[in-house]
């Protein structure tokens, strides 16, 4: 999976080598940083960042696979403002993780939920993967208010992975509608009592709940 999704204000993407300055800026930033999990320093410059990006281009479009790393843009644009990722937690146990990072300047619009959503309606639709997971730190405010955005689940509290305490939210294929339904609404595609589907490749696959 490496084709580019749009949603309606964004493009999710691959990353490039190019990007590397802009993706210094969001992941050396220690408001960003201090929130990832596993723990990491900030990043300390463009060359570590063109090491980190390629290896999430290997990572990225693998047939069969459902992880990938992906750039957000605005749509059209190629303005990176952040990152959303699919990762194997290598549990053995079918772990996925959804992540989402964006530069501080980019916080209080709705894009990291916009762009999370939009992939994972992609994975779970397009994937064996039914459910997702999101690692949040405690005291992670805005990642665990994205979390519930998404419509996921609260699960618990984990030390499983990383070495680190982390909060744990599921996300399953059925728990995307009502957070689909708002989002259509949000973006007027709800007219006159009707859904009118301005995106039916993102919005109707999440309809077909098993
Ligand atoms: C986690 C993180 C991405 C959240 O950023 P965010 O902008 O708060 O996330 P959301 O996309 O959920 O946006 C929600 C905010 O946008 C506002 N908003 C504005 N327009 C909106 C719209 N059209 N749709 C939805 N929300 C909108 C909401 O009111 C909310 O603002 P508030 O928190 O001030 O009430 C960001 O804080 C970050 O990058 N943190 C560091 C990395 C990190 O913690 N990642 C998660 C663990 S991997």
């Amino acid at each position: 999976m490496d084709q580019p999704i749009t949603t309606p204000r964004l493009s999710l993407r691959p990353w490039r080598r190019a990007d590397a300055p802009a993706a210094t800026r969001i992941f050396g930033d220690p408001q960003v940083a201090r929130w990832l999990a596993p723990a990491l320093p900030p990043v300390p410059d463009e060359t570590e960042m063109t090491r980190t990006i390629v290896r999430w281009q290997a990572e990225t479009g693998v047939p069969g696979e459902p992880v990938g790393h992906w750039a957000i843009t605005s749509r059209g644009g190629d303005d990176v403002v952040g990152g959303v990722a699919v990762r194997d937690l290598g549990t053995g146990d079918g772990d996925y993780e959804l992540a989402w990072q964006l530069a501080p300047a980019a916080w209080g619009r709705g894009y990291a939920a916009e762009a999370a959503r939009a992939l994972a309606v992609a994975v779970l639709d397009r994937s064996p993967v039914d459910e997702l997971l999101a690692l949040v730190r405690p005291r992670n405010r805005r990642a665990a208010a994205t979390a519930r955005r998404l419509g996921m689940e609260w699960v618990g509290e984990t030390d499983k992975f990383h070495r680190l305490r982390l909060q744990v939210y599921r996300l399953r294929r059925a728990d995307l509608l009502p957070s689909l339904l708002k989002e259509a609404a949000r973006s007027r595609v709800l007219r006159d009592g009707q859904l009118a589907v301005a995106h039916p490749e993102d919005l109707l696959p999440a309809l077909r709940i098993p």
